[in-house]
This record gives C-alpha cells, structure tokens and sequence, in this order.
C-alpha cells in the first residue's frame, strides 16, 4: 500500500524539540520575521547564524522516539514516503529511507546565489565563511515568504497514497496545510495529535493523543 505521512513539529515534541505554536514555542526571544525571513536575515545574518546554529547544537542532544521509530517500521509492509516540516534528522535517524523536507533540513546550508549548492553544515563550518565565488551561506530552510521547492512532489504523493497519517502539525502553514487536500476520495486519513485541528469522519481517524502513542497504533492497524 502506498501512505503518505505529513508530519509536524508535534512529532519531534517528545523528543524534546518545541513546537512552533505551543505556549513557549521555539521562537522564544525572537520575533519569528527576525530570524526566519529573508529580510531578517539581511537586516542581521549573525542573529540568525547563531539562532541556527543554537538549534542545530541542541539537535546533537536529542533522539528520535517511538513516533518516529514506527513510522520508520511501516516502511517494512508498505510504500512510504514521509513528508515533513520539520527540518531536524529524528526521521532519517530512527530508520526513515524516504522523505521529503519540505521546509529544508537544519543540518545543511546552501549558496544565497546558488541554490542548488549544499552543503553538510560540518562542526568546523562558520558560516560567516563565504563559499567559492565568494557567495555567503546560509542555512537550508525554507523562511516564510520563500517559495517551497518540494511541494509538487509532496502533492503528487498525496495524490497517489491509499492512505495519509498525519502527526503533530497544526495545519496552519501553507502550502503544506493545504496537502490533504490532495488525497483520494476512497485514501483513509488518520490524524494524530492531543489538540487535534480536525474532527473525525467516514474517512478520518482521529488520535486525540500524543504522537509516541498514537503513531505506534496507527502503525498496527497498518500493518
Ligand atoms: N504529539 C503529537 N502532536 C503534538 C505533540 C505531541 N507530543 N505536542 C504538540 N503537538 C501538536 C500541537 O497540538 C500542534 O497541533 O503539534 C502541533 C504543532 O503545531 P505547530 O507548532 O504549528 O508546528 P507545525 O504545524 O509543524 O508548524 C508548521 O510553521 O513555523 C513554521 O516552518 C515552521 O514547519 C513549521 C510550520
């Protein structure tokens, strides 16, 4: 069977990564457009460098938990493809073969001229340092008002998946909010999250619970 799964910052929660929008969300002391925009990234490159790379150093101390680790288990029986917004690895380190990053991936940078150059953002990477033809980098994220490169891809394996989990996202971001919207009108959705943004139906299972409980069961009924 072919399952899409989009997954959120809910799904990282009980890795002890914040989520964006819970009280004391990951943008403490920062206003959002400060350091992830553009513009902010202009106005101060080393505000946003050492907010980055403050994020990128709490990533070493985390670890995937059982959310993660059963999705990656569904891999064994079915076709899928994990669409995330999250831009940690926990996915890729709890066994995940097939992802898309839709809003980038907190572990690599890229050229600000030329996108398609990325590299591993290496312990020993300042990313003050310029890259050859002397082009400033910056980290691989997708900031708000960017475009999202991904997102054809992510639709087009909604649009074939017999059935799509959800975890851990509040659905308030586009385009990624907008990707259910893509899914076959026989394909099941299942909805994992304590605070769930959407009801139950014929074709929605709802998990109102935490996703290292939720996920694991969604996986079983599955497999
Ligand atoms: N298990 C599952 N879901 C959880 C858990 C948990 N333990 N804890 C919180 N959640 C849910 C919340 O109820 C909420 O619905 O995770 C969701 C997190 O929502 P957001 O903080 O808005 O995160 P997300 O939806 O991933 O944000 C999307 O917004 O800021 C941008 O680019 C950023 O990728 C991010 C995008």
């Amino acid at each position: 069977m072919k399952i899409a799964v989009l997954t959120g910052a809910g799904v990282s929660a009980e890795s002890g990564i914040k989520t964006f929008r819970d009280s004391d969300g990951l943008w403490e002391g920062h206003d959002v457009m400060e350091v992830a925009s553009p513009e902010g990234f202009e106005r101060n490159p080393k505000v946003v460098l050492d907010f980055y790379n403050q994020r990128r150093k709490q990533l070493l101390t985390v670890k995937p938990n059982a959310a993660h680790f059963a999705l990656a288990d569904l891999e064994k029986n079915h076709d899928v493809t994990i669409i995330t917004q999250n831009v940690d690895d926990l996915h890729e380190r709890a066994g995940s073969t097939n992802l898309i990053h839709l809003h980038g991936e907190l572990l690599k940078v890229r050229s600000t001229f030329d996108e398609d150059l990325i590299l591993d953002w290496k312990e020993d990477l300042n990313l003050g340092d310029f890259c050859e033809n002397n082009h400033q980098l910056r980290p691989h994220i997708v900031w708000f008002g960017e475009m999202v490169p991904m997102i054809e891809v992510a639709a087009d394996v909604v649009a074939r998946a017999d059935a799509v989990i959800i975890v851990g996202t509040s659905m308030q971001v586009y385009p990624a909010a907008g990707l259910v919207q893509y899914a076959k009108p026989d394909a099941h959705i299942y909805f994992v999250d304590p605070k769930p943004s959407i009801s139950e139906s014929k074709r929605i299972t709802v998990f109102a619970e935490k996703a290292s409980i939720g996920v694991p069961k969604v996986v079983e009924l599955l497999k």
